[in-house]
């Protein structure tokens, strides 16, 4: 009779080029970040007045997705709490990541769930959780108060953020001088700054940095960096680590994308037992990569604008080809207005709010520099002068993914 062998057993025994795949994961961050020391020194020079036990004004941070403002802002702030822990100074800050807390409502009870980890306050109002916050701000009346930091990452996520930021402003009049509240707001978005509120704009970007995105050189210097640590020595080329960088540095500069592509080559590599990641696993990892990056952007859009990108499938895959002047003819290509009829049915039948057609073409402006949409001038013509939009992606795809994502769940 055969042995009975258990099934992890060969997976457990099959040879890998990782020494710790964690490691070149877009979760981990490096105790050294690369060619951030400005960033880092601006940053730090601002939060150093909490420690004189001044309030620092607040700051917006924003730049593409994978350019290190999440890591950068993370590591400053770790330093800062070690410090002022070590030397007694009552400061104290949280990170929120707004993609899982989106309203006024639940960021503060985040925040305060945290800074009150015995108590309970489920089922408590906003306004007590914001007294809740204030009062620990203010301190004890003999202690004294504390200079809190409140990092909001993705903070064009927040619904109410008007009403947030004016509270957490209007909070510190409330404290007296010797506490404060503080922001560190971070959008990938490089829009969402001229979309805020005048006044939610000039009490949040008191100081504004922006991010670039990093060349190719600079995100070789990052792979090396990774590679080191997560790979056994000898398993990855040189020419493959310049290759994902090149890659990631034309598509967009962001590091997350560069460390994603040695991360698959690397898994491509194990499963072919191949002992090496050389160009070849990275052109494979590249298809692969793609289609992570753009699923993971599109299940992150607003639901209204998953709506619109929706609209823009369904009809790229049922409208004729235009006929162009010189005979030939174009697939895929829209005309705006029809786009936006299609998505007032759309929304219509799920029920949902229908945005103006002025929030539509800010949408429309989004997808094209997430580089899910082209758009161009269509040149006066029959219709006028409009703007013509072409999907970026198989249309195919893009409409199985948000019926998976937004139109089972409704
Ligand atoms: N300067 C850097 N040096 C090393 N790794 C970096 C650097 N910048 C970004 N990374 C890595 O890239 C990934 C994405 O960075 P992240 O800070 O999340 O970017 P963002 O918040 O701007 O989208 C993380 O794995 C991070 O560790
Ligand atoms: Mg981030």
């Amino acid at each position: 009779m055969a042995e009975l062998v258990n099934i992890f057993e060969r997976e457990f025994a099959r040879e890998t080029i990782f020494l710790d795949r964690n490691l070149i994961t877009p979760h981990f961050t490096p105790q050294k970040l690369l060619f951030r020391d400005k960033y880092i020194g601006e940053i730090s020079g601002i939060l150093s007045k909490t420690l004189h036990g001044e309030k620092p004004d607040n700051l917006f941070i924003y730049g593409k997705c994978g350019t290190g403002k999440t890591s950068v802002t993370r590591l400053v702030m770790q330093q800062l709490l070690e410090f002022a822990s070590a030397k007694n100074i009552p400061v104290e800050g949280n990170y929120v990541n707004c993609r899982n807390h989106n309203s006024k409502y639940r960021i503060l009870s985040k925040i305060v769930k945290d800074f009150f980890p015995e108590e309970d306050f489920m089922g408590y109002s906003a306004a007590f959780v914001y007294e809740k916050l204030l009062e620990h701000a203010r301190g004890k009346e003999k202690a004294g108060g504390k200079h809190i930091v409140l990092v909001l990452d993705e903070i064009d996520k927040v619904k109410d953020l008007d009403e947030l930021i004016y509270g957490l402003t209007r909070g510190n009049d409330e404290i007296g001088s010797s506490g404060s509240i503080s922001l560190i707001g971070i959008s990938n978005n490089l829009m969402f700054k001229d979309r805020l509120d005048p006044r939610t704009k000039s009490s949040l970007c008191e100081n504004e940095m922006v991010f670039p995105p990093y060349n190719a050189q600079e995100l070789t210097e990052i792979l090396r960096q990774r590679t080191g640590m997560a790979f056994k020595p000898d398993t990855v080329e040189e020419s493959a680590v310049c290759l994902a960088a090149a890659i990631a540095a034309q598509e967009s500069g962001d590091a997350r994308t560069a460390v994603m592509l040695l991360l698959r080559a690397g898994e491509i590599a194990d499963r072919r037992g191949s002992g090496k990641v050389t160009d070849r696993e990275v052109m494979k990892a590249k298809v692969q990569v793609e289609e992570e990056l753009v699923y993971n952007m599109v299940s992150t859009l607003p639901e209204q604008q998953q709506f619109v990108l929706y609209s823009i499938a369904v009809l790229s895959l049922t409208k004729k080809p235009q006929p162009k002047i010189t005979g030939e003819t174009e697939k895929g290509v829209l005309f705006s207005g029809e786009v936006y009829d299609e998505y007032c049915k759309i929304a219509k039948k799920h029920k949902e709010e229908i945005v103006s057609s002025r929030w539509y073409r800010e949408y429309i402006n989004e997808l094209e520099m997430y580089g899910l949409i082209y758009t161009t001038a269509s040149g006066k013509g029959i219709k006028g002068q409009t703007t013509l939009i072409k999907l970026g992606f198989d249309a195919e795809k893009i409409k199985g993914l948000i019926e998976r994502e937004l139109i089972e769940q409704n």
